[in-house]
């Protein structure tokens, strides 16, 4: 048995690993597997999405773990926007930082202790087609009042975490993934696999 990532995203994959090393099962991604899929992000939920990208490679590789996830921002102000439509909130020809600005002019005039943020990923596993775990992870901070810093990606240049009295892209790529919303998930998701091979 090995685990499969349902990633294409090289990024994230290499942060999971990362995440993942000591897990003793064959850590894969969807790129290395022999069928390739093409698969649609059109849920309404976090939950949704991320069952949209694993639920199809677990139905073909039924012997194996087949672990997905699906991550964004969501805005108190705003409602929990932009949630599932992160990655493209600000249309069609998105960048990452036409997203940030369209959030720095929503919350315009906004004060701080309003503007209240969190990164959220839900992780699903699967085997042989059936739901096993569903573990959700947050980071929460507030949206800054301007963009700052260069590491990360997304909506990192304008999430402030108090904590740090920095930006996410003002924290080193390692430091971020040590507390991010995906490390937190993925860790948990590592701590329930080791209690499971110790019990089997
Ligand atoms: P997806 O899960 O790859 O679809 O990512 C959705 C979007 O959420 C990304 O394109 C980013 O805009 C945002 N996002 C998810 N995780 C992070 C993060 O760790 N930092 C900044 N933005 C993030």
């Amino acid at each position: 048995m090995k685990l499969i990532i349902a990633t294409q995203n090289k990024s994230k994959l290499r942060e999971i690993k990362q995440i993942l090393k000591g897990v003793k099962l064959p850590v894969v991604s969807q790129d290395d597997l022999d069928r390739k899929f093409y698969l649609k992000e059109n849920g309404k939920t976090f939950f949704e999405n991320a069952v949209k990208k694993t639920l199809p490679i677990s139905k073909v590789y039924k012997d194996d773990l087949v672990v997905g996830e699906d991550s964004g921002l969501e805005v108190q102000y705003l409602r929990g926007a932009p949630g599932v439509y992160s990655k493209r909130y600000s249309g069609k020809n998105w960048t990452y930082k036409k997203n940030n600005q369209k959030i720095l002019k929503e919350l315009e005039g906004i004060s701080q202790k309003n503007r209240k943020a969190n990164f959220h990923c839900c992780l699903v596993v699967f085997r042989s087609g059936k739901l096993i775990k569903r573990i959700d992870g947050r980071l929460n901070g507030y949206i800054s009042k301007e963009s700052k810093g260069k590491h990360g990606f997304g909506y990192d240049p304008i999430f402030y975490l108090p904590k740090y009295k920095k930006t996410a892209a003002q924290l080193p790529s390692s430091a971020k993934n040590k507390i991010s919303h995906r490390a937190i998930a993925f860790s948990k998701l590592k701590a329930h696999l080791y209690k499971v091979s110790r019990s089997t």
